[in-house]
C-alpha cells in the first residue's frame, strides 16, 4: 500500500494495528520527529506501560443496556471525554494536515487541540471545525506575536486556549539530532511566519524562557477564553493553575522534555485530590486502550487526549483515520464501562482502581 491509499479501517481493531501502518508508511525523518523522546526515552516508555500496572475492579449486577459517554468540558457538551493534544506539523502525515484532523475530531463529537505549529492555518481549521477546537499556543520573548495570535485564535472561534508551560527549551531528542525531520517548503508553518529552513530551531528563539506565573496575568487581561496549562505533574503547580483561574492538563509532553520525569497518570490522583474540584482536570500521555481512558477518568481526569495516536491515525487514513481511532477507544470504552458496571461517566470514581 502506498502513502493515502483508502485502507479498510474495519480491518484496524486497535490503535496499536494503526501505529503499525502509519510506522511503515511514514519516511524515517518524520518518524524521527513524531516518535523522539528526550535523551533515553525512559518516559516514553513509561507512558507506553503505565496504565497496565492499574487493576480495574470491576462491579457485577447493574442494569448496564445503555452506557452513555456524554460529558461537558469547559461549558460545552462532548459526545466523548476523549480529544486531540497538540502536535506539530500534521502535514507531515497527510496531506489535508490539521484540518483533516480538526474535522474527524468534529465528526465524533470531540475537540481537536491545534498546535500552534500546524500547517493548516487557523482560519483554515476554524472553518473546519467550528465550535470543536481550542488553540495551543507558548509565550514568546516578543508578546506582540503572541497577542496577535490568541486574537486570531479567537477570532476564528477556537473555545479554549492551551498553554504549554513544560516546553520553554526543548528536550535533549538525540534521536531527532542523528536524523533531522525534513520540512519540505510547501509545509511553512503559516502561524509563525512561513516556511524556515530549520522550523523548529527558528520556533526555539521566540520563545520566553523568564516565563512565570506572574505572566499569566497578561494572557488572562487578553483574552476571555478559559485557559488551559499544560505540562502540570504536582500537585502544588495544579493548585497553583486553579489559583490563577486557570484548568490544568497533566503532561510530560510525550516524554519529549524531561526524561525520567514522572507519567501523568501516576500524579493523577494526588493532582486530583489537591484540585479538588476547582477547575477541569485533563491528562495525556501513553493511552491506546478504553481501558486506559476509563482510568484516568476513574482517577480525575475530566477526559484524556491523544497525541500520537492521532498522528498515526491521520497518516494511515486523514481524516477517516483519525476517526477510526477515536470511535475504537470510544467504543473500548463503552465497553470496559459496561463490564465494570458504570453506565456513566459520573460513576467512575478511584474505588474502581487498585493500585500496584
Ligand atoms: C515538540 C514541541 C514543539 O514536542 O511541542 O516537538
Amino acid at each position: 500500500m502506498t502513502l493515502h491509499d483508502a485502507p479498510d479501517l474495519k480491518s484496524f481493531l486497535n490503535l496499536a494495528e494503526l501505529e503499525d501502518a502509519a510506522r511503515a508508511q511514514l519516511a524515517p525523518t518524520t518518524l524521527s520527529y513524531y516518535d523522539g523522546g528526550a535523551n533515553d526515552e525512559l518516559t516514553v516508555q513509561a507512558n507506553r506501560g503505565s496504565y497496565a500496572r492499574l487493576a480495574l475492579l470491576p462491579r457485577v449486577l447493574v442494569d448496564i443496556s445503555e452506557i452513555d459517554l456524554t460529558t461537558s468540558l469547559l461549558g460545552t457538551p462532548l459526545k466523548l471525554p476523549i480529544g486531540i493534544a497538540p502536535s506539530a506539523l500534521h502535514g507531515l502525515a497527510h496531506p489535508d494536515a490539521e484540518c483533516a484532523t480538526a474535522r474527524a475530531a468534529a465528526s465524533l463529537g470531540s475537540v481537536m487541540t491545534l498546535s500552534t505549529l500546524s500547517n493548516s492555518t487557523i482560519e483554515q481549521v476554524g472553518e473546519a471545525a467550528p465550535g470543536s477546537w481550542w488553540f495551543q499556543l507558548y509565550l514568546y520573548r516578543d508578546r506582540e506575536v503572541s497577542r496577535a495570535l490568541v486574537q486570531r485564535a479567537e477570532a476564528a472561534g477556537a473555545s479554549a486556549l492551551v498553554l504549554t508551560v513544560d516546553a520553554a527549551y526543548l528536550g535533549r531528542r538525540e534521536r531527532l539530532k542523528r536524523l533531522p525531520m525534513v520540512v519540505p517548503d510547501t509545509l511553512a508553518l503559516p502561524n509563525i511566519g512561513g516556511a524556515h529552513p530549520h522550523p523548529l530551531d527558528y520556533f526555539v528563539s521566540l520563545l520566553d524562557t523568564t516565563l512565570s506565573w506572574k505572566d499569566l496575568a497578561w494572557l488572562r487581561g487578553l483574552t476571555r477564553l478559559p485557559i488551559i496549562l499544560k505540562g502540570i505533574l504536582t500537585p502544588e503547580d495544579a493548585v497553583l493553575a486553579a489559583e490563577h483561574g486557570c484548568h490544568v492538563w497533566v503532561s510530560n509532553h510525550g516524554g519529549r522534555q524531561l526524561d525520567t520525569a514522572v507519567t501523568a497518570i501516576e500524579m493523577l490522583p494526588e493532582i486530583s485530590a489537591a484540585v479538588n474540584r476547582r477547575c477541569e482536570i485533563y491528562l495525556d500521555g501513553g493511552v491506546t486502550r478504553g481501558t486506559d481512558v476509563l482510568k484516568a477518568l476513574a482517577l480525575g481526569a475530566d477526559a484524556v487526549f491523544l497525541g500520537r495516536a492521532a498522528l498515526w491515525g491521520l497518516a494511515v487514513a486523514g481524516e477517516a483515520g483519525v476517526a477510526h481511532t477515536l470511535q475504537l477507544l470510544a467504543d473500548e470504552l463503552r465497553l470496559a464501562m459496561a463490564l465494570c458496571g458504570k453506565t456513566c461517566l459520573a460513576q467512575l470514581g478511584p474505588e474502581l482502581v487498585r493500585s500496584p
